[in-house]
């Protein structure tokens, strides 16, 4: 019977973020009447409305994004709670001015001085933002809880995320900081523990004497959009591969945690990150690939290229694409090859995980080399799901093998609608729940070995861009894993 009753406090409330994840999640929090009775939203952007003028975009932004029907009657129950303010981040003038009214909310909706400060801001502002909050907002000798949910990307590299993280402590506890990563708030990240610690099968196998490769891949068939000007600094390394796909590298190859608690679950995944193997400078070469897309079609829709894009410099070096080569380096992994891709503009929408199993050389069936290897493939999304392939003998025929697959589609009845990611994640924060997101030391270990990368590209320019919109990214994606006798397998 936890007490939820709280003020979110929303930085950013006008922007893309809040209109197509936060408030539909708030939404469909209510609809399901997980909210508490004691609750507000404090939004805050640094456009001038008023609070009855940003209740009636929320009801449009959730309208179109939410995943349950808009229902008037929720809504109600809902809006009234919303409340605007605009201010400058930039002007101390405007804290002290919030700092009144979220008092006078607090007693309106009985929220107990609880808060929870969203910074769905440009990152240059999170700082700031905590520094103001600190010496015009909070008083740190309220008994009631705060906490602060920050958006990625959490520094753009060590040092920078190191200083972020030093302001923030000064202000909020470890326990009481959620850096987001939303791709945890998937549901098949979280089956991905389930289904590796709740059944007996998949685990004696998960180790480098049975599995030969795992291939991570995550496509958008999306550009950059509106988002240029973000992007231009961040590039596909800061934005996918520091946060999200280190994270699924992290679940895939963690050890069973001693419990389900929190902190045993983080401390498994951080000894994944620590365990990776530096990719150095003078290794950057064999290990990794980067691209950018030029012009292209797909479907019949003509692409601009990235570097025509909206705040895009017209010579810009930022990759969009990223693929690795990448080792744990423990006794479960030695030798397993990760192999981790991600970019934008591709054919389609898709994120997966491919476990190869190895194969036997010369013995039995082996010793025909059609053979396919085991797979399993743990789909992310579009679909959610697993499936199997190993292989069967066709009916019929005296000895001809062949593979067949099982396949577990958790989305494909119609009547299972996912939750949201920031749905399950704003949730926790009300709960105060952390597992599903990360830890400093997570951060820490997972900048030191993007930066190494990052450092090693920095000495040779990038010939870009160097695949077409609408195409699965540049052809040395393929020669990665050539030069180690594999190839990408495509479901
Ligand atoms: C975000 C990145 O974190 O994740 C975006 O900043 C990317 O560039 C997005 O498009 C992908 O998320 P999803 O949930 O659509 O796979």
């Amino acid at each position: 019977n936890l007490d939820l009753s709280c003020t979110l406090v929303i930085f950013g409330a006008t922007g893309d973020l809040t209109h197509r994840k936060l408030l539909p999640a708030i939404y469909n929090l209510q609809y399901q009447r997980l909210l508490p009775e004691a609750f507000s939203i404090m939004a805050i952007g640094r456009k001038d409305k008023t609070s009855n003028t940003y209740r009636e975009e929320a009801y449009k932004a959730v309208k179109k994004f939410s995943r349950f029907p808009m229902e008037e009657e929720v809504w109600k129950d809902i809006s009234h709670k919303i409340y605007y303010e605009s201010m400058n981040f930039l002007e101390k003038e405007g804290y002290i001015e919030l700092q009144k009214r979220l008092q006078i909310i607090d007693e309106k909706h009985h929220t107990k001085g609880n808060k929870i400060y969203y910074m769905a801001v440009a990152p240059e502002y999170f700082q700031h933002i905590i520094d103001a909050l600190h010496k015009h907002v909070i008083n740190k000798e309220e008994k009631s809880w705060r906490r602060i949910v920050i958006e990625k990307p959490f520094g753009r590299d060590l040092e920078s995320a190191k200083y972020l993280n030093s302001k923030i402590v000064e202000v909020f506890q470890e326990k009481n900081t959620y850096r987001i990563d939303h791709y945890l708030g998937k549901e098949m990240l979280q089956n991905i523990m389930v289904l590796r610690f709740a059944n007996m099968f998949f685990e004696p196998l998960w180790n480098s004497k049975y599995i030969d490769n795992i291939q991570i891949s995550s496509s958008e068939r999306v550009g950059v959009e509106n988002r240029g000007g973000y992007y231009e600094k961040a590039g596909a390394m800061r934005d996918m591969v520091q946060s999200h796909m280190l994270q699924l590298v992290s679940l895939i190859g963690m050890e069973p945690p001693n419990d389900l608690d929190t902190e045993s679950i983080r401390n498994e995944k951080v000894k994944v990150l620590k365990a990776l193997k530096k990719i150095t400078q003078e290794d950057v070469q064999e290990n990794t690939v980067r691209g950018q897309y030029g012009p292209g079609q797909l479907g019949g829709e003509s692409f601009l290229g990235y570097r025509e894009e909206e705040r895009v410099s017209v010579t810009s070096d930022t990759e969009t694409y990223v693929a690795l080569r990448v080792f744990i380096e423990n006794f479960r992994w030695a030798g397993v090859p990760f192999y981790i891709r991600t970019g934008k503009r591709m054919p389609q929408k898709s994120t997966e995980i491919i476990i190869q199993f190895k194969s036997i050389e010369n013995i039995l069936y082996f010793k025909e080399k059609i053979l396919q290897p085991n797979l399993l493939v743990i789909r992310i999304q579009p679909r959610e799901g697993v499936f199997f392939r190993f292989n069967a003998k066709e009916p019929g025929t005296q000895q001809k093998i062949i593979p067949v697959q099982m396949d577990f589609c958790q989305n494909c009845q119609l009547d299972i609608n996912s939750p949201e990611a920031y749905e399950r994640l704003l949730y926790d924060v009300m709960r105060g729940d952390s597992t599903l997101f990360a830890r400093w030391d997570e951060v820490e270990y997972s900048w030191r070995f993007v930066d190494s990368i990052l450092e090693g590209w920095k000495k040779q320019k990038p010939v870009f861009p160097n695949y077409e919109a609408g195409t699965w990214g540049p052809k040395e994606t393929d020669l990665l894993l050539q030069k180690d006798k594999r190839g990408w397998i495509n479901i």
